[in-house]
């Protein structure tokens, strides 16, 4: 029934596990384009002007209901389908598909009413109140026998309507209740802490609660890590992390699997929330758990938002394995909710969308349609602005989505590998930012951005890869700040070293295990044989007070003092001056064809992309591409069976020439263009093309 969506929406054999199947052999489909459609907020008469509108932009999907509980359930147990019925029709007879919500994000009023115990408690134990949405405990059995409830209801009243393609399990799982610090929170965290450790002596262990007098003699003295007098114990805040994404995953598995039993024929998806902001869920443990991926994604104000864009749905498309996945909700032009909200520049609406798909995405979606008239969301831009249709931001609607048909042969194609990994791990971004640390100032995201930023600027194409993914098809592996490096992470990098490939890897990287332990020894800790290399002491940086290398690189924010190049390994550039001058800064060992580099500073993107040009002197697979215009262009490649698909994406606001198969062709700046062998498939009207 789902074959518009350019997969055939099968079910994965596995009763528990549930998988988006489609492995692009079944060819093209439609691109995917549309938003959250939030009817309820408008009268009749404006549902006949949408689905108008819809058609002439080229929508033909609309997410459903997230926010409908309140409407569709006006009093417990009290169901009322009938305006949701006509919308669906409406919708239905213009040929517009439904990503029907499961509308549990936000519990109406009367449920706060009844059961204030549903509400969750931040850190410092307050509770916080009905208002907004989202205000219920992941783990309150209370919440979860109402919601489940509505989801069954749901579930068996549309399992069969025909304009029904896809389940959308509850809205940004964990968006603002990931943490809870409740009565419930607690027992729940214990049950998960027995089920991990077994005994309370592997617990005390793991968690070294020798320090502080923290030694635990009955579950029932293990609470959530909350205020506390001064520095709360790491393991126990690792481990509460970890607990708090599980019983997040653990509401989106109960509700697929209501929809498993009453609806097995439609497949079902949560929208993840891949991106910089969203630090503490690791969505490579949720990945079996939805039909396909979908994700959120929010441009980053400032010059380096479209490389961020790039970066975090490199990852998306890397954590959905390469397969293609869904953007259910992006921008059309200003958020609302950072402290100054800048509109798109023109060109950027387009750039964006075609940015997402050329890492992956099918298909193309807003939060929102129609702008709200009130809310807190009043001022987010969406596809029909306040000021209507007759605007800035509808006319390129209306172009995207002429566009997105022409992409339609791009759907089902996977993307093509690159030869250099970028590895993101969840654990070392949640572990290296905790307190108590030699400086609040390391951002493990910004970290791996200046590696990638330096990386397209250096020409490479480059997948960001989840750390659990295969290392094994990379030439060369660069894992910046992996903080966190317990033992099956070490062998797999030391296999990457000793099968004849490259590894590179920053300061404060290696230095503790799967408990927030220090390995000891010296640093880089659990890296420390593989790089030839040991760190006695960090040196942080004091803020503007950066220290320069021999190569005339600046480091700033981090330093560290090696005491030790083993006669394997070669210093590859030095301090130049401060407290450490004279002594090595970045190194590289050779273990046959393999090399392991450490770089001990953070060295800023342009140290970096100096030092990537250095390296790929001798290391081929780090060589620019020949398309990337001198970083001008990043170059991202889909493939199915017969076809590659290359994508050009300007990251510049001036037009870059291309030497392409097709002849020369001028991407318009923010522009990016489509290539399919020697046609140029997006009909961008600012591109030219040149015939060589
Ligand atoms: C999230 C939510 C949407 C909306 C947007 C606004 O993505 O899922 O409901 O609030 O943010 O940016
Ligand atoms: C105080 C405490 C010690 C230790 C040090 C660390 O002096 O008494 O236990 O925490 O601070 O600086």
């Amino acid at each position: 029934m789902c074959t518009d969506l350019g997969y055939d929406g099968r079910m994965a054999a596995d009763e528990k596990t549930y998988r988006w199947v489609n492995d692009g052999e079944l060819g093209p489909g439609r691109m995917r384009y549309g938003a959250d459609y939030n009817p309820e907020q408008w009268s009749r008469d404006v549902w006949h002007e949408d689905v108008r509108l819809m058609r002439e932009a080229g929508v033909n999907i609309v997410s459903l209901g997230i926010f409908s509980w309140a409407l569709l359930e006006p009093r417990p147990g009290e169901f009322d389908f009938s305006w949701l019925d006509e919308v669906i029709e409406l919708l239905h007879a213009g040929s517009i598909d439904v990503d029907l919500a499961t509308a549990t994000a936000s519990p109406p009023p009367w449920m706060a009413q009844l059961h204030p115990e549903i509400l969750p408690q931040t850190i410092d134990g307050t509770v916080l109140s009905p208002g907004a949405r989202q205000h219920w405990r992941p783990t309150s059995p209370i919440f979860r026998e109402y919601a489940l409830r509505l989801v069954r209801a749901l579930g068996e009243r549309y399992a069969d309507h025909p304009a029904v393609v896809a389940w959308h399990i509850s809205n940004e799982l964990g968006c603002h209740n990931l943490y809870d610090f409740s009565d419930d929170a607690a027992r729940a965290f214990r049950v998960w802490l027995r089920s991990r450790y077994g005994t309370l002596d592997a617990l005390n262990a793991a968690w070294g609660t020798a320090f502080w007098s923290q030694h635990y003699t009955d579950w029932e003295q293990i609470l959530p890590p909350r205020v506390a007098p001064t520095q709360r114990n790491p393991g126990q805040q690792l481990d509460f992390t970890r607990f708090s994404n599980d019983a997040v995953r653990d509401h989106l598995r109960a509700e697929a699997a209501v929809l498993a039993e009453v609806s097995p024929g439609i497949p079902r998806t949560t929208n993840f929330m891949v991106a910089q902001n969203v630090r503490d869920i690791d969505y490579t443990t949720w990945v079996g758990d939805v039909d396909f991926v979908s994700n959120d994604h929010y441009l980053r104000p400032g010059e380096f938002g479209r490389d961020d864009l790039s970066f975090w749905a490199n990852l998306t498309g890397n954590i959905a394995g390469g397969r293609p996945w869904f953007l259910m909700e992006h921008a059309t032009s200003a958020v609302n909710w950072r402290e100054v909200n800048t509109p798109k520049r023109p060109g950027e609406l387009v750039r964006d969308a075609l940015t997402h798909v050329a890492h992956g995405a099918d298909a193309v979606c807003y939060f929102q349609w129609r702008q709200s008239r009130a809310g807190g969301e009043r001022y987010h831009s969406a596809m029909v602005p306040h000021a209507g249709p007759d605007s800035r931001v509808f006319r390129d609607v209306v172009g995207l989505g002429a566009q997105l048909k022409e992409l339609a042969p791009v759907t089902g194609s996977r993307r093509e590998r690159a030869r250099v990994a970028l590895v993101f791990d969840y654990e070392s971004w949640w572990v290296s930012e905790r307190d108590s640390h030699p400086t609040d100032e390391l951002r493990y995201d910004v970290e791996t951005l200046n590696w990638y930023r330096a990386l397209l600027d250096a020409g490479n194409r480059v997948d960001v890869l989840p750390a659990s993914a295969s290392f094994d098809d990379y030439d060369v592996v660069i894992a910046p700040m992996l903080h966190v490096v317990p033992d099956a992470l070490r062998t797999r990098l030391e296999a990457v070293v000793r099968g004849g490939r490259h590894l590179i890897t920053t300061f404060f990287s290696g230095i503790v295990d799967e408990h927030d332990r220090v390995w000891l020894g010296g640093y880089p800790g659990a890296l420390r044989d593989l790089l030839g290399i040991t760190v006695e002491e960090f040196v942080p940086l004091l803020p503007d007070a950066p220290v320069r290398l021999v190569s005339g690189a600046a480091a700033t924010q981090w330093t560290e003092r090696i005491v030790r190049v083993g006669v394997d390994a070669e210093v590859l550039d030095t301090y130049a001056d401060g407290d450490l001058a004279g002594a090595p800064a970045v190194t590289r060992r050779r273990v046959g064809d393999g090399t392991a580099t450490y770089v001990s500073a953070d060295l800023g993107r342009d140290g970096v992309r100096a030092l990537i040009e250095r390296l790929a002197a001798d290391t081929v697979a780090l060589q620019a591409h020949p398309l990337a215009a001198d970083g001008r262009l990043e170059v991202i490649v889909r493939e199915a069976s017969e076809q590659r698909f290359v994508f050009l994406a300007n990251r510049t606001d001036e037009p870059v020439v291309a030497a392409t198969e097709a002849g020369e062709v001028e991407v318009a700046p923010r522009a990016v263009v489509v290539l399919a062998g020697t046609q140029v498939l997006t009909a961008d009207p600012r591109r030219e093309v040149v015939p060589a």
